[in-house]
Parts: structure tokens; sequence; C-alpha cells
């Protein structure tokens, strides 16, 4: 977790330090600091809150300091970081950068020192003086204890030291236009400028600069001054990097017109969705099974799939699960990377383990790979950041191609990763031969066509905000489904807690008598979704337990099942139904919201949309930080 930026260059370094912050800002928000050298003197702050905040004590702090204090307008050289608390509570101590007792070194941290107590007890006991609760705080005090006048020297002798992962970087007035940065698996991307470079924990704060960059790898270290970067490795051997050059656009990250980036992530969908798909099915349906990871005499070996992942990526191994054992008849289990890791869990050489991450730095997703690789597992990843730490440790790597995604609250990453998981159902069940080929084909024609579907599900985002309002004035929200649509209602459940704070769990509709029942009370909102032709009308009649009791249902369906108006059976829109408008006649006390028509087994990437648009307008509507919602983080990089 947090992020890291640094610069060395030409140019004053605070803007461009706070401008890669603000992109950075994903990683955690609970506070934000800078130290920055001016040839003089160092100039650190640090603040609690948001980056807003340091950026006003900056402004005051740089004036206050007149001709007396360091002045960071002078400052060319500076590292900075934004927090996400894990060892003592967010403050302004707290905050990096944290320095040693003399004020010549300075250090940002990501990840967590495992043996920082220890440290601690024996840098105090030998007089160093410590500031804040931080495990952090034990690096810049080991610099200091080992430092004989060569600063590289001393922050790899200091970082032999540390257990854990973490990922630094150092700056020391002693050595001017000088940062020196250290990666343990903790992401760390040097971006590569002329006559400047820059360092950050991920690609976003860096393309406004460059798109030119040094992916570092476990144990490395980079030293970065402007006109050059020496990476070395663990045992101080020099690297020669490969230069990884970023495709993506700045603009892509940014919000393009959107109120917030969820919104906007929302909308990218259709786009991304045919990113990820188009380039792997022919018009025909057809898998092209050129990539690596879809090579049949590799898939031949497994007997069995694990699908591990955390949080959203977890749903969408959810819907994997599911298809990979109706298309493709293997034995298919979706599991909790946090928790699969301590379970000594049955897996050998027959087992694929796909590990699903949008980040690709999940720590806990990491692990489990680990675990699973340890075990003869093969492995194979579906992940969105390029070059990230599971798809360099992953055997074979199916991309997905959704772009940049900054919102913490996943939405765009789920509907790829669903895609892709069901592209691999399909290829897998087509070498199993579970599949037959024209069927095969006519999914495949479905699922090349889902970025149309997706298009008209986010048609009716008007209703949906409607539903969302309603829902908004409740402290408790269910949704059930069956099958494909418990899978979905999970994520559902996830995204309007995350980010409108509204408790919500979700369960399969036949479960419901079995206790939740009792927490139905006059007016619950209880989101029902039935896409599932064999399944509607079971989850009908729970519908009608939940009514009984005086709950509220919106039930999201396609027309087919519902007999309102939408799209005819053709798949034609019915004359004047816009999706997921208002659909057949309501019961009191059910609101049917029209989802467009798809092949039941694609229903997830267009059922999804609509609750996404839930959580986001129910979030809005209670006035909350929609895309940093509180105590989360985009990528979590601690177990
Ligand atoms: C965090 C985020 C979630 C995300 C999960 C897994 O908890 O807040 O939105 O689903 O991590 O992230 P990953 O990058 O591995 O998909």
């Amino acid at each position: 977790m947090c992020g890291i930026v640094g610069y060395v260059g030409p140019r004053p370094a605070l803007p461009v330090l706070l401008d890669g912050l603000s992109r950075l800002e994903y990683r955690g928000y609970d506070s934000a600091g800078v130290a920055v050298f001016d040839g003089d003197r160092v100039l650190a702050c640090k603040r609690q809150g948001r980056l807003s905040r340091l950026e006003a004590a900056l402004a005051h702090e740089i004036l206050a300091g007149g001709g007396t204090g360091p002045d960071g307008r002078r400052a060319r050289t500076g590292i900075g970081h934004t927090r996400w608390a894990t060892h003592g509570v967010p403050s302004d101590e707290n905050a990096h950068p944290h320095g040693d007792c003399s004020g010549r070194f300075w250090v940002v941290h990501n990840g967590i020192i495992e043996n920082y107590r220890e440290l601690k007890e024996e840098l105090a006991a030998r007089g160093h003086r410590f500031l804040s609760q931080t495990d952090t705080e034990v690096i810049p005090h080991l610099i200091e204890s080992l430092y004989e006048g060569d600063l590289v020297r001393a922050v790899g002798a200091a970082t032999r030291r540390l257990r854990g992962s973490y990922a630094v970087a150092v700056m020391s007035p002693l050595h001017p236009d000088t940062l020196v940065a250290v990666r343990q698996e903790s992401p760390l991307v040097v971006g590569l400028g002329e006559g400047e470079n820059f360092l950050a924990s991920d690609v976003p704060a860096l393309l406004e600069y460059t798109r030119n960059t040094y992916i570092l790898d476990e144990g490395e270290m980079a030293v970065l001054t402007p006109d050059r970067v020496e990476v070395a490795d663990r045992a101080g051997r020099p690297v020669a990097k490969r230069v990884f050059r970023v495709t993506w656009d700045a603009s892509m990250a940014e919000k393009g017109g959107y109120g917030h980036f969820m919104l906007k992530e929302i909308h990218e969908q259709p786009t991304a969705l045919s990113q990820t798909l188009a380039p792997r099915l022919t018009e025909e349906g057809e898998v092209r099974g050129e990539e690596e990871a879809l090579d049949p005499a590799w898939l031949a070996r497994f007997r069995r799939v694990h699908l591990l992942a955390c949080g959203t990526a977890y749903h969408a191994g959810l819907v994997g699960k599911y298809l990979l054992e109706r298309l493709a008849r293997i034995p298919a289990e979706a599991e909790l990377a946090s928790e699969f890791r301590y379970r000594e869990p049955l897996v050998d050489r027959d087992t694929l383990a796909v590990v699903i991450s949008q980040s690709g730095e999940t720590a806990d997703t990491r692990a489990a790979l680990r675990e699973a690789r340890a075990r003869g597992a093969g492995v194979l990843a579906v992940v969105n950041v390029v070059g990230s730490s599971i798809a360099r440790e992953a055997e074979r790597v199916l991309y997905t191609w959704a772009g940049p995604e900054i919102a913490v609250a996943s939405t765009k990453a789920y509907s790829c990763q669903v895609a892709v998981l069901t592209l691999l159902a399909l290829h897998l069940g087509r070498l199993r031969g579970t599949l037959p080929a024209e069927e095969a084909r006519r999914l495949g024609r479905s699922l090349r066509a889902l970025p149309a579907v997706v298009e008209r599900a986010l048609s009716g985002a008007a209703r949906v905000e409607e539903v969302a309002r309603c829902v908004a004035v409740h402290e408790d929200a269910f949704f059930i489904g069956r099958g494909l649509d418990y899978a979905v209602a999970q994520e559902a459940q996830l995204k309007l807690k995350e980010i409108s704070y509204i408790h919500a769990e979700a369960y399969p509709a036949g479960e419901l008598k079995h206790g939740t029942l009792a927490l139905i009370v006059p007016g619950t909102p209880v989101v029902a979704l039935a896409t599932q032709p064999d399944l509607s009308e079971k989850t009908m009649s729970n519908v009608e337990e939940v009514r009984a009791r005086g709950g509220h249902v919106y039930l999201f369906a396609p027309a087919s099942l519902t007999g309102g108006p939408g799209e005819g059976p053709g798949g034609r829109p019915a004359p004047g139904g816009g999706e997921a408008s208002a659909g057949a006649e309501a019961a009191a006390g059910v609101e049917v919201i029209t989802l467009p028509e798809v092949d039941p087994r694609l229903a997830p990437a267009a059922a999804v949309v609509p609750m996404q648009l839930l959580a986001y307008y129910a979030a809005v509507a209670r006035g909350c930080d929609v895309d940093k919602p509180r105590n989360l983080a985009k990528s979590v990089t601690v177990e």
C-alpha cells in the first residue's frame, strides 16, 4: 500500500511530486508528505488527511520560510508519499517521509517491515530517537547508523537488515541530485527522462513526463541522478534493464468529463470489453489460441481449477468457477487468496491455479500464487496491469485490457475479468470436447457482441439512479439471486458497501428462508437478480416471500423472463422500451427493472452494470467520497 514518488532533475521538484502524488492517491490517502532539498537545506512537510492539506501547508510553509527557512521553490530533488496506515494511526507524525536523528537521511516507504520492533529496540538502545509509531522510521535510522560516506552502500546494508515487503526511496542532502530506491515485494517504477529521472509506485504518476520506464524487479536497487539511472541486483551486481515503453495515454487515466473516476470507468466498459475480447475471438466466434496461456498442450495437463483472488476479483472468480464447470465440465473452486494460503490446500501438478487481480500487486493474491506454485500447480494470471508482480510471477498470463482503473471500487476490471474467464471456459470446453463446435461458436459470437449489450445496460442509468435514491435512505439492503445471479449479487453487495457504507448482504435466493428472512421488515430494500431462464421461476417465488413480509423488491431481469416491455425474444428492443426501464406491471412492493437480453451464460457482465450504477448513485445521494471510500485503498500490498 501507499504511493511513492521521487524526482531528480532541473525542474522545480515540488510540483512534480505533488502532481505524481495526486495520481497515486488511490493507493492510500490518509496522509501525505514530501521532503525536498533546496541545495542548502531539506524542507520536510507532512500532513494527516488528503493531499490538499499538504498542499495548503506547503504553500504556508514556503511563504513563512521567507529568507530563513528552506526554500521549497528552489528544490530540484525530492521524494513524496501518500499513505494508507498500517503501523500507527494516520497523523502528521506518522506520515512519511521519515528522517534520522540528524536530518541527513529521508525515507518514504511502501509495505511492512516485519522485524521493525527488534530493529527499533536495538537502535533506541544505541541512542536513536524515534518520533513516530511507524515501522518505516527504523529505515532512516538504520541508514544513519551504517553510513560511512557512501549512501548507496549504506542503503544496501540497511535494507539487507529488513524483513518484510518494501519499496523505499531515500534522499540525502549529503548527496545532492541523487535518489536511491530499493524494491522488495512492493512495486516501484523508474521513469526515464532527458536530463531528469523519476520514481513512482505506479505508471500514472509518470505519464505526464515520460513513457520510458524501468520496472524494478525483486531485490533491485536503483540509483537515480539527473543524467543516469543505475540498477543493481541484491548482490550489488549491475543489471542491464530493458526499457518498458508505456503505450496508454495520460488522458486515459483522467476523469474525462465525468464527476468521478468510478462513473467514467463504468461507462468505459464497452470499450474495455472490446479491447479484451476482440483480439481473442474471430468474427465466427472461435477463440484464437495464439496466446501462450491458451496453448492446448499446456492446458491438457490440468484436471481441476482453483480461482484465487481478493475482493472484486474474487467475485469474478465465482463467475469463472460456474462457467468452467458448466462449459468445460472441469471441477473448479473459487477461493479467497487470504484463506487459501493458510489452509494447506490440496493442490498438485494437475491443478491449474487461475490468479485474478486488477493491480497484479495484491499481497494476499501474490502469496496464494506462490503457495499454488510451490505445490506444483500451473499458474495462469488474469491481470490488468502489464508488468505487475503477479503478471511476472505467473507461468502464463491472460491480460484484461481494461486500461488504467483509478477508482478504488473496481468496475471495468471486473467485467473484463469475467470476459476473460468466460473465454477460458469456452476454450477449455472445446479442448475437452464438452462443448460442441457449433454451440461454442454461437457463444463465442455472443461474447464478441457483449460490449453492445453492456452499452444497452448503460442506457438505463437514469432509471437505476431513481432506484438508488430510494435505496440510499436505508441502512441495510439485500441482494438475492441463484446460480450466476448469486455470483453477481455478491459483487453488487460489495460495491454498495464499499462506497455508500450501506450495510448490504448477498444471499442465494433459496437460502433466504433459512434465516435471513427474519431481517426483512416493511420497506427493507431487496435487490433480486433473475437472468437465468432455468432458475427465474424459483427466484420469483423467493421474491414473493420477501414481498409477503413487506420487503421492497427491485427485480432486475430481462423482459423475456418477466413478460414486460423491453426487448422482444428476437433481441430487438420493443417500441418505447429502453433498457433497465420499468418492465412488467409492477405488483405492490415489486419494481421491475429490465435488463438487456443476452445469452444467460453471459448475463453477469450485463447484470453487473446496473448494480455498479446503483452503488454509485446511492453513494452520491449520501454525499460519500465515491472514488476514495473511507479506510480502503485500491491496491493492497500488505497482508
Ligand atoms: C482491494 C480493492 C478492491 C479489489 C481488491 C483486489 O481490496 O479495494 O477493490 O477488488 O483489492 O485487488 P486486485 O488489484 O488484486 O484485483
